[in-house]
């Protein structure tokens, strides 16, 4: 039985051609951080792409960057209006921080350049919108940077989801998070509020979202009640070579929301940069037929932590379908940038189009709301 169960699901990796082309596209890197760097390696490899410029605020950054990355004849700029302004792109990766990522591709959408974007979106759900409209006037391709969406068993919870092999989808519970695992690596980026912006909400909580909307095909939400916190990130004894990052701390380093969406399907979230505790749990997609557990991982990025489990019964017995860990060909950045620039050379639909991350960002926006409300709220998402 179980055999037959997993037939069903059967994964034939997508076989979709590259549509490399012969013209070959001009691209700008913006934002020469850490994210920057798989970006640019992608882009390496791809035959019909060339970095023509990058820029970043910081005094030579971009040139240190161009020069780790054997990058040769980069035209350099202090910013993403000096490069917009002054070169003729086809596409721009946006790798800044969080708090410059509307800004940044309002301009280039308003310059006619496809945007590859970062993730989370944006900050604020006005941000989003004011993106969406500049990508509606554009005409051009704005895609998200979501990339365990290529992961082949990301897709599998998709398609597990959408053969009806759960029933109706009512309650989903989803995120997880790091014990300990406020990211400063680099800095203080991820964790000042005019960089950052949102914390472990924006930073991974936007992956456990995507991982379930994505599946269930991304319900309108409706109302929200959130909670954040920040116990840890603002202690000094947290980072013990960089305790003055402490009063930079001015994001969550925790956070937790029940979602209503369209649909009639809950959503019961929590994430975490930092805990007293080793998960804050699995992700679990109940329907009226069969549920499903996907493990978390200590990290959290976005990923499958083992294999996943189908819990259903079979002639009024209660069984369990193990759903093994299916393996990606390939590099998930590479797959991010080739989809991206297909997308560019052959128009049509986004890789990963606003219009579902939308939905993504109105939740993060919500429950940053009412968390500081302290009650519930409803999610009004202005036309666009
Ligand atoms: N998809 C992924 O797996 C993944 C992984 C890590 C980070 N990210 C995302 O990538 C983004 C950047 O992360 P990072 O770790 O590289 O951060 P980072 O702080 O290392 O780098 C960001 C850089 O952007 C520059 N910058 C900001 N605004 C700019 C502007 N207007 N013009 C030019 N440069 C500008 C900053 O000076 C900085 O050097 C974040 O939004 C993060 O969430 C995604």
């Amino acid at each position: 039985m179980s055999e037959d169960i997993l037939n069903k699901f059967k994964q034939v990796q997508d076989e979709k051609k590259s549509a490399e082309s012969d013209k070959v596209l001009k691209i700008g890197i913006i934002g020469t951080g850490w994210i920057a760097e798989p970006h640019v390696t992608a882009y390496l490899k791809c035959k019909d792409a060339k970095i023509v410029a990058c820029a970043d605020l910081v005094d030579g950054k971009a040139e240190a960057f161009c020069k780790k990355m054997g990058l040769e004849n980069v035209r350099l700029y202090r910013n993403h209006k000096e490069l917009l302004d002054n070169e003729e792109l086809d596409a721009v990766s946006i790798c800044t921080y969080n708090c410059t990522h509307a800004e940044c591709a309002i301009y280039a959408l308003e310059k006619g350049v496809n945007v590859l974007l970062e993730k989370p979106m944006c900050v604020t759900l006005d941000e989003a919108i004011a993106i969406m409209k500049a990508e509606k006037a554009s005409n051009k391709i704005l895609s998200i940077g979501f990339q365990p969406r290529l992961d082949e068993n990301m897709k599998m919870i998709k398609k597990i989801v959408q053969s009806g092999e759960l029933g109706e989808v009512y309650y989903i519970q989803t995120g997880g998070g790091r014990r300990r695992g406020i990211p400063t690596p680099f800095g203080t980026s991820f964790i000042a509020k005019d960089t950052g912006g949102i914390g472990a909400l924006g930073d991974i909580g936007c992956y456990s979202l995507d991982m379930v909307l994505n599946a269930v095909g991304y319900p309108k939400p409706l109302t929200v009640s959130g909670y954040k916190s920040d116990f840890f990130g603002k202690r000094p004894n947290y980072y013990p070579n960089h305790p003055e990052y402490a009063a930079a701390f001015g994001v969550d380093d925790f956070a937790a929301a029940f979602v209503r969406l369209e649909g009639g399907i809950v959503l019961d979230f929590r994430i975490s940069w930092a805990m007293n505790m080793d998960t804050a749990g699995d992700t679990l997609i109940l329907g009226t037929k069969a549920g499903l557990r996907i493990p978390s991982t200590e990290c959290w990025n976005g990923s499958v932590g083992g294999a996943m489990k189908l819990y259903h019964e079979v002639c009024g017995k209660q069984v369990e379908t193990v759903i093994p860990i299916i393996e990606t060909k390939g590099n998930l950045f590479d797959m991010k940038i080739r989809t991206f620039l297909d997308a560019v050379i052959e128009g049509g639909e986004s890789p990963i189009p606003s219009s579902q991350i939308l939905y993504n960002q109105a939740i993060i926006d919500g429950i940053n709301k009412s968390a500081e409300l302290g009650r519930e709220i409803e999610i009004e998402i202005p036309q666009i």
